[in-house]
């Protein structure tokens, strides 16, 4: 999976975290082909954690901030990706490394998750918020919305 265009909500703070999660699962997927996963799956579910802390927490006092109507649909699914992860990492500090294919498997299921939140979740939700931010920003009265102290600051991919 590559970044495109396609992929923008129009939003640069969101898109950048976006190429970030992007450039991650190319990074899993090929260390699936060539049979390294095991080396770096850990490190691709704490980018997860870090990821969702900084990327959620962002796009929900965005929402907050422009009254978006739709937030507690987004925030439910925020949530529900949450889970996932914790899933993920709980998968990941009980692996039993004596299974020889447990790391595999672990990254196999890591990478479906994150397609899944690509396809499923920022192609729909996420770009029908940017889209939202966007006439926020230009009509709104809320000019300011996006330049906020939060801006990725604490997110170190
Ligand atoms: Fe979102």
């Amino acid at each position: 999976m590559e970044w495109t265009e396609d992929l923008s909500v129009g939003i640069d703070t969101i898109d950048e975290y976006h190429k970030a999660l992007i450039s991650r699962i190319k990074e899993l997927v090929t260390a699936i082909k060539n049979n390294f996963c095991k080396y770096i799956i850990g490190d691709a579910i704490n980018f997860l954690e870090r990821y969702s802390a900084a990327c959620l927490s962002a796009e929900e006092r965005y929402m907050q901030i422009s009254h978006y109507p739709e937030y507690n649909k987004h925030k439910e699914q925020h949530d529900s990706f949450v889970t996932d992860i914790h899933q993920l990492k709980n998968e990941l500090l009980n692996l039993d490394s004596s299974e020889k294919h447990a790391s595999y498997y672990l990254s196999v299921e890591t990478n479906r998750v994150m397609v899944d939140w690509v396809c499923n979740h920022i192609l729909n939700a996420n770009k029908t918020l940017g889209a939202f931010l966007r006439v926020e920003m230009i009509f709104g009265n809320n000019p300011s919305i996006l330049d906020s102290a939060m801006h990725g600051a604490y997110f170190k991919n």
